[in-house]
């Protein structure tokens, strides 16, 4: 206890010091303290979502129960975050994060181990089916691109397969600005703006000329090749975050999670490692493994002491954190987009437009004079989803998001409702009964929604990235993926569990 309370008081010395140099003695009783042997546990998994459950479920399964879990928020799940939203005795679960399960598996092949927990516990989930077909909208109301809008599904493809095509001088990468330029796609107009906007930016949460043209072909792949190409849409009331909380239950005992404890310092030595949590007490573990998403690196929100690595900084600073907005509204009776799908919207396969024929759209498309100023929109009053709900989102990313979380919820709802007047102008559209979006890229715990692979990023970088630092302090968390970066995935954790079991 005494030495804990030492601890604590030199790192809060080591906090408030204004110079490094100040910490640098301060650094070296906390290494003695380490060697004194005091630890509360083997291995401090910082941070509760998908990663840190994943984590602690691997060393689980290799006999390793001497971990604790260490959670700012109230609960587990992390960017799976669901939201009880609508007016009183209207109440509907929506999904502020994350909300598909992006691509199953084809025949017996590799399946994505997000589906295999969401079969697992039996989280309800809707197809996406119509996916690639959309109501189209401009300011004057319903307006048809469709024409433009096929085209960039076809642009899209274009783009992937051209990468593909220039993996054996993958050193050379250029943004996806300069793939679409190579391959034939030039948008000018509005519309081929906002048909670029669904297939790009709607995915990646970053512009074309923010992102690599490789990496976003091979994310592409690695999902919708590798996986199957579908999309479903968790519809399920305990919220998406579910299929992970569920799994927690199964394996994880009171004493192993610590929630509403967020660390403010990491102290790492090659004896261990001692964090620091905002009331000013200390943890001290043999490891840590920070999942904390890269937008908290980014940002200094969790002091390292020492300062990390210069390698470790500049792999950090290289990949980018982008961000997506979903803006949720509820209407006393829905307005929007017609029921009945048209068929000359549907472009696929036959089985495909069979299922379309007997379904309502899901999606709508408006071309603004500004590209990514609410260009997409999403409907869950559907017979598939949440019939009678009222609930309308709109999606915006980038720069775009973080503009709208720096204005109030009045003015952005203004701005909304005179978009959505627009594009419906027969309809009377009455101010919502509800309101919400999660302000993800100012929010500390976060600073982002996933992340974004930018063209100066290289391999090297994305190594580092994922590298530990003197064996003591280990990453991990959706940015250290080379496949599944800016996507709910699970890791392995090999070399950490080679580490701890020799
Ligand atoms: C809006 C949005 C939409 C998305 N849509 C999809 C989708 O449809 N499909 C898909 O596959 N993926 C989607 N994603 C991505 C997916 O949600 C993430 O890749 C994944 O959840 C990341 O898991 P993680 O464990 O790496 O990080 P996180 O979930 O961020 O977990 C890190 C945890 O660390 C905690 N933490 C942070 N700082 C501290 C601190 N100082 N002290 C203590 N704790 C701290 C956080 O509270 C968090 O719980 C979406 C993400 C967002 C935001
Ligand atoms: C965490 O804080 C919330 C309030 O913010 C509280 O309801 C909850 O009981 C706390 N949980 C724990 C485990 O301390
Ligand atoms: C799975 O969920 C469905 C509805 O979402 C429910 O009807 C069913 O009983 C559930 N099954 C189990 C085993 O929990
Ligand atoms: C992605 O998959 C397509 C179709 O299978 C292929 O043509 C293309 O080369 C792949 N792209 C990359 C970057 O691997
Ligand atoms: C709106 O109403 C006018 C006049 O009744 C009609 O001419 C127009 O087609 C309608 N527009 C839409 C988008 O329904």
């Amino acid at each position: 206890m005494l030495a804990s309370m030492r601890t604590a008081l030199l790192l809060s010395l080591a906090l408030h010091g204004t110079i490094y140099t100040a910490a640098l003695p301060i650094f070296h009783d906390v290494q003695t303290v380490l060697s004194e042997g005091r630890r509360d546990t083997k291995v401090l998994i910082l941070g509760g979502g998908v990663a840190g459950v994943t984590a602690a479920r691997t060393l689980h399964e290799q006999g390793i129960d001497d971990f604790i879990i260490i959670e700012a928020r109230h609960e587990l799940g992390g960017r799976m975050m669901s939201h009880a939203f609508g007016a009183a005795g209207k109440h509907w679960t929506v999904e502020v994060g994350a909300n598909w399960v992006q691509g199953t598996q084809t025949g017996d092949g590799p399946a994505n181990p997000i589906w295999e927990l969401a079969k697992k516990h039996n989280v309800s989930l809707r197809s996406s089916h119509d996916f690639m077909s959309v109501e189209t909208y401009d300011d004057s109301g319903a307006f048809d691109f469709q024409d433009v809008f096929r085209q960039s599904i076809e642009n899209f493809r274009s783009l992937t397969a051209t990468a593909g095509a220039r993996v054996p001088n993958q050193l050379v990468d250029m943004s996806a600005r300069s793939g679409y330029a190579l391959s034939g796609a030039r948008p000018s107009s509005r519309y081929e703006m906002a048909s670029e906007y669904y297939q790009f930016d709607w995915e990646f949460g970053a512009t074309p000329e923010e992102t690599s043209w490789l990496a976003s072909s091979w994310a592409h792949n690695h999902t919708f090749k590798t996986f199957s190409p579908e999309n479903l849409l968790s519809v399920d009331e305990r919220g998406f975050k579910a299929l992970i909380q569920a799994e927690a239950d199964e394996f994880l005992s009171e004493g192993q999670v610590r929630l509403n404890a967020t660390v403010s310092a990491i102290f790492t030595s090659r004896k261990g490692v001692v964090v620091m949590l905002s009331d000013g007490t200390t943890v001290s573990a043999d490891h840590a493994l920070c999942t904390f998403s890269l937008g908290v690196l980014q940002h200094d929100d969790v002091r390292f002491i020492p300062p990390l690595p210069i390698w470790k900084q500049e792999a950090i600073h290289s990949m980018a954190m982008g961000t997506y907005t979903k803006v949720f509204m509820q209407f006393p009776e829905k307005f929007w987009f017609d029921t009945e799908v048209h068929l000359s919207n549907a472009i696929f396969s036959t089985r495909i437009l069979h299922e379309l024929t007997r379904t309502a759209l899901q999606m709508a498309l408006y071309a603004d004079h500004e590209r990514g100023r609410y260009p997409v929109w999403q409907t869950l009053d559907h017979p598939d989803i949440f019939p009678g709900c009222g609930i309308l989102f709109t999606t915006v990313t980038g720069t775009f998001s973080q503009r709208i979380e720096s204005m109030t919820d009045a003015a952005v709802q203004a701005e909304i409702l005179s978009v959505l007047r627009s594009m419906f102008p027969n309809a009377s559209i009455p101010e919502p009964l509800d309101f919400y979006f999660q302000r993800w890229y100012s929010d500390p715990l976060f600073r982002g929604s996933y992340s974004n692979w930018p063209a100066n990023f290289l391999s090297e970088h994305q190594g580092n990235l994922r590298a530990n630092v003197d064996k003591r302090l280990w990453f991990a968390g959706e940015a250290t993926s080379k496949k599944w970066f800016g996507k709910l995935s699970v890791s392995t954790f090999q070399k950490m569990v080679n580490k701890l079991n020799r």
